[in-house]
């Protein structure tokens, strides 16, 4: 798929104040500092669209990109970020939780996880929730060029058993990194398919 244009929409606080739409959206979620932002700009070939960081925690809002005039990304907060304090990860889970569950036109979730990890708790956790609730899913295993392939390989596979313990079908899975420019054509085509799924449900 091409990216003809890119526009920020708006950031929203929680569910509604998101933009009124009936278009298709993917989201990107998991903890801080995974790569969210970073694998938004890769998709659109944007460096510094959504702003980055190496400090976790940068991203506080419910982004909206609208690409193509036609589907939109929207860049999450992440989650298990130790300093944004009880209160503040209380108001996360909430308004993110509302997000996911009632947004219509969520038409994928991406939730990424760092190559590098094995299962963690709240990785697993937020997964299995989303499974729970029908929310629907794809992987993404973010940062890999951080690993040799042997390594990368191995600590998917641990990862897939791991999932298969609550899950009879794994949901759809991607490597990227941004350094190396990969897994953008897969993702972008994954997306596609799915805008065709969208509009003819
Ligand atoms: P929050 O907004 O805090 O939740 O973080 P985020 O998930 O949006 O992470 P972000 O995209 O800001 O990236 C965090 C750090 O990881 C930055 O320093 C990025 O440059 C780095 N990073 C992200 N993706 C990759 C990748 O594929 N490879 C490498 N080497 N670094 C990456
Ligand atoms: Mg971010």
């Amino acid at each position: 798929m091409q990216i003809q244009s890119v526009q920020f929409i708006k950031s929203s606080p929680d569910l509604k104040s998101c933009p009124g739409s009936e278009l298709p959206e993917y989201a990107f979620a998991g903890r801080s500092n995974v790569g969210k932002s970073t694998l938004l700009n890769l998709l659109v070939d944007m460096k510094n669209l959504a702003k980055t960081s190496s400090t976790p925690g940068k991203t506080r809002l419910i982004n909206h990109y609208l690409v193509n005039d036609l589907w939109y990304l929207v860049d999450l907060p992440g989650y298990g970020f130790a300093r944004a304090g009880k209160k503040n990860r209380d108001e996360f889970l909430i308004n993110i939780g509302n997000y996911l569950l009632h947004r219509e036109t969520l038409a994928c979730l991406f939730v990424l996880l760092d190559c590098r990890h094995q299962p963690l708790e709240n990785d697993l956790t937020f997964i299995n929730w989303c499974g729970a609730n029908r929310i629907p899913l794809a992987l993404v295993f973010t940062k890999a060029d951080k690993l040799p392939v042997t390594a990368l390989v191995k600590n998917l596979d641990l990862y897939k058993k791991t999932l298969r313990q609550q899950w009879e079908d794994l949901p759809m899975i991607f490597t990227a990194s941004s350094l190396r420019r990969t897994g953008r054509e897969e993702i972008l085509e994954y997306i596609e398919q799915c805008n065709i799924l969208f509009n003819k449900r």
